[in-house]
């Protein structure tokens, strides 16, 4: 029997030191973490069971890993602990990192050691992602970061001088930019010195009732930060290679690029999604008990997401795949092209610029509106 070998996972810490003011991820303060840690690697084990059953029905193992994502939450906070939990976890079940694995562990810059960095290290973590989201002090503050900026630059200082390859998480659109003349470019200038390889720079989404909501910038304030902070980053040799995220050349996130290019990965731990390509099969863990809930995507919707996850990046997204009605997708890609949303084209093969990146939602209703998806 052909076995579909799923080569990516990614683990979700649901813990954190302390709530930002505009965090939507699952999390939790834990009140008793010894017990609470355990509660959650028990989920972990017995949830790869149950992904076990499901891989088993699908066709589908998991066993050599090219790429492994632990996110959060804050899972720097897991520390040594979670180091050596994890090292056991993957080798009791057979599991390996390939010998060129990505594997990622987000580090909060208030929530980590240098015992627990080598331990993940000799786990195989050799990226991290910091959690920075603005160099100015008054920022920190009005998000309710739970570090102050001088942990900021001890970290950065540390990842740089050991040679650590990391990415840095920094935030646009944050409240009272506006009034206080945030200036991201400098900040930007001060982030390159240390050296990061990768920067995701995420727009702030609030929901309603936002502490800040009568504080956020303006639309066109955020849309000129971003065209801003990319044309900033590209003129210092960064890729914008998706909507939020730039690199240095061949050091995309290869872990997101998964997601990105709608293929299989493996996921465990409450709210953790993850995806079985060949049978169309999304599951998100419950977040109560170590249970998921499995989606069977519809032809219609495996569409929609392909095109909307392939206009994302980078690299030329063949429209001939999915629409057959060349005629008015040519007249809309023309349209597109006039207006600056595309990069590059050839035929009916498209990327985005960065002036499209930020319109993306408008151009999928474009898609509908012409009846294309
Ligand atoms: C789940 S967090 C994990 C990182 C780590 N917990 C930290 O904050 O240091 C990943 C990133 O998502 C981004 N993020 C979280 N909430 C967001 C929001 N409401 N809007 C935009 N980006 C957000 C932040 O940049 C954050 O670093
Ligand atoms: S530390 Fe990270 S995960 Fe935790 S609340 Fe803040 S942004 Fe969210």
């Amino acid at each position: 029997m052909k076995f579909h070998h799923v080569d990516s996972l990614y683990i979700h810490f649901p813990f954190c030191r302390h709530l930002c003011n505009y965090c939507d991820f699952y999390k939790n303060v834990p009140n008793d973490k010894d017990l609470e840690y355990q509660n959650f690697e028990e989920s972990l084990l017995e949830g790869f069971s149950e992904l076990q059953k499901l891989f088993d029905k699908n066709n589908s193992k998991i066993k050599v890993l090219n790429t492994l994502y632990l996110g959060g939450g804050t899972p720097s906070l897991w520390d040594v602990r979670g180091a050596k939990f994890l090292k056991n976890f993957l080798l009791e079940r057979n599991i390996e990192l390939s010998t060129s694995a990505e594997f990622t562990l987000e580090v909060n810059p208030g929530a980590w050691t240098a015992d627990g960095l080598s331990a993940w290290e000799s786990t195989g973590v050799n990226r991290y992602s910091l959690g920075i989201q603005s160099l100015d002090a008054n920022f920190l503050k009005i998000i309710d970061r739970v570090h102050n900026i001088d942990d900021v630059f001890d970290t950065l200082k540390f990842f740089h001088s050991n040679n650590l390859h990391f990415s840095v998480d920094f935030m646009l659109g944050l409240p009272f930019s506006e009034k206080y003349n945030r200036d991201i470019i400098k900040e930007l200038k001060e982030i390159l010195e240390y050296n990061p390889e990768h920067i995701s720079l995420y727009i702030l989404t609030t929901k309603a009732g936002y502490i800040h909501k009568d504080h956020l910038p303006s639309e066109e304030y955020i849309e000129k930060e971003y065209m801003d902070v990319s044309n900033f980053l590209k003129s210092k040799g960064f890729e914008h290679y998706e909507v939020s995220n730039f690199s240095k050349p061949k050091k995309e996130s290869r872990h997101n690029l998964k997601y990105w290019r709608s293929e299989s990965v493996a996921a465990l731990g409450a709210s953790a999604t993850g995806f079985l390509k060949e049978s169309s099969i999304r599951y998100k863990w419950k977040v109560s008990k170590g249970e998921y809930v499995e989606e069977v995507l519809t032809d219609d919707e495996k569409r929609l997401e392909e095109v909307y996850m392939g206009l994302r990046i980078n690299q030329l997204y063949d429209f001939s795949r999915l629409i057959e009605n060349s005629e008015r997708l040519n007249t809309l890609l023309d349209e597109w092209q006039e207006l600056g949303y595309v990069a590059e084209r050839e035929g009916s093969k498209v990327s985005l610029s960065s002036g499209g990146f930020l319109v993306l939602d408008s151009l999928m209703n474009d898609l509908f509106k012409y009846d294309l998806i």
